[in-house]
């Protein structure tokens, strides 16, 4: 499923995420894993091809989750920038073939430590099993738990991006319905749509499409839906949160304040109000959800890394409403794409 996703995805990064390094560990093969560490540490003589080393490729594995796979090229001093796994390495420890099987994983990790001085066992293969899970989740591969090869290698590869979502959170599915949506954002995005949500937070409980903020958020979380927004701006502990159903149709203030009075929204006028969302932010004073004071700050941004970040977004918009030739998108047909885009099953590319 991924590889087909791939080419969408492939030049997306993220929003969310403190930075990967220095997670705890808590799984029970703590031991097994730092034996292929070491194993690593002693074998990769090229730490420009950390992908060509079946130790250094099985430890990225054991340490995740929760360590990225660009975390553990950082601890290990190896450049952040390494080449692709290559498909004829793949194969040394998949057993020949052109995808791992579980059942090859688990000979490859404890073939491994078997040669490794001083290797230490995993406790039990549901360890190791639980590691190889969490692969087959981000690649979308739980029914068979076989991994292909470019898979594999997409994983070593973006899943540790911020904004690349995995295809379902867990291949459990009670954990993967508890989890948060990850939010899929281009790389452009820097951050900022997420700092518009949090400003959003204080006006939503008035109504998701009433204030600017949060229609701008609505905007910008085009690669995801105003469902999912909704999830990450209600804290977990508030049930019943709304949906975009219940949401009330599209502020008409709000509509002409971004378009300065004209009929029609551009991508200009989006770009302003965007922009200026970003500029002396809402900050928190205190209070619990709901009932938060916000404070205008002088801080600013972060803002996107280019304007083509709103460009992408609007132009996902146009699209849905039948707009790209000018995308200049009148006031109904927005507020119908506000109402209707995130249950409409129909999820354009950007004009
Ligand atoms: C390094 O790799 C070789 C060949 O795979 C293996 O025999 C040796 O035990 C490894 N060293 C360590 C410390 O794992
Ligand atoms: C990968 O490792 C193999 C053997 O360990 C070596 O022959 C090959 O040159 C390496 N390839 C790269 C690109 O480092
Ligand atoms: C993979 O590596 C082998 C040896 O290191 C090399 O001969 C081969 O061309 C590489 N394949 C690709 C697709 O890079
Ligand atoms: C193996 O472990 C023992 C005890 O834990 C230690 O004394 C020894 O130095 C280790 N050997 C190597 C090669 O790491
Ligand atoms: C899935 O996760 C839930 C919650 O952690 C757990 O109770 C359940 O046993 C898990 N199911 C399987 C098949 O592992
Ligand atoms: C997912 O969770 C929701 C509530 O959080 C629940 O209503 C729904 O039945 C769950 N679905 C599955 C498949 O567990
Ligand atoms: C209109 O925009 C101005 C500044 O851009 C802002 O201060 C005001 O709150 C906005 N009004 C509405 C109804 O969103
Ligand atoms: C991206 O965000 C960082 C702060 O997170 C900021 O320092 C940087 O200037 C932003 N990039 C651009 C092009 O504004």
């Amino acid at each position: 499923m991924f590889t087909s996703m791939l080419s969408v995805f492939t030049f997306l990064i993220a929003t969310t995420n403190a930075s990967p390094f220095v997670l705890p560990r808590d799984a029970s093969d703590t031991d097994s894993c730092q034996s292929l560490k070491n194993a690593c540490n002693a074998n990769v003589t090229d730490l420009s091809h950390f992908y060509n080393d079946t130790a250094c490729v099985l430890f990225t594995v054991c340490s995740a989750p929760p360590q990225v796979p660009s975390a553990v090229l950082f601890q290990n001093g190896a450049p952040a920038d390494q080449p692709r796994m290559n498909e004829s390495f793949f194969m040394t420890m998949s057993g020949g073939q052109d995808y791992m099987s579980q059942q090859a994983f688990i000979d490859a990790y404890y073939g491994q430590i078997s040669i490794t001085p001083n290797g230490t066992y995993p406790s039990t293969v549901d360890d190791v099993i639980a590691h190889w899970e969490n692969i087959a989740a981000w690649t979308g591969y739980c029914d068979t738990l076989n991994v292909p090869y470019s898979n594999f290698a997409d994983w070593l590869e973006y899943s540790s991006v911020p904004g690349v979502c995995p295809a379902v959170a867990s291949c459990n599915a009670t954990i993967a319905n508890e989890t948060l949506p990850c939010v899929p954002q281009p790389i452009t995005d820097n951050g900022s749509c997420s700092e518009v949500a949090s400003e959003c937070v204080f006006w939503v409980a008035d109504g998701l499409f009433q204030n600017e903020y949060c229609v701008l958020s609505s905007f910008c979380y085009a690669e995801a839906s105003t469902d999912v927004l909704l999830q990450h701006l209600y804290p977990s502990y508030v049930s019943d949160h709304p949906t975009t159903a219940s949401e009330a149709r599209l502020s008409q203030a709000v509509f002409y304040n971004i378009t300065g009075g004209a009929q029609t929204m551009s991508e200009q006028n989006v770009i302003d109000a965007y922009y200026g969302a970003l500029t002396g932010t809402w900050i928190d004073l205190g209070g619990p959800f709901g009932a938060e004071t916000p404070g205008k700050s002088n801080n600013n941004g972060p803002y996107p890394t280019s304007t083509d970040y709103v460009s992408n977004f609007w132009g996902i918009i146009s699209a849905w409403t039948g707009f790209c030739d000018t995308k200049e998108i009148p006031y109904d047909n927005l507020a119908d794409y506000l109402s209707y885009a995130a249950t409409s099953g129909y999820h354009p590319a950007a004009c």
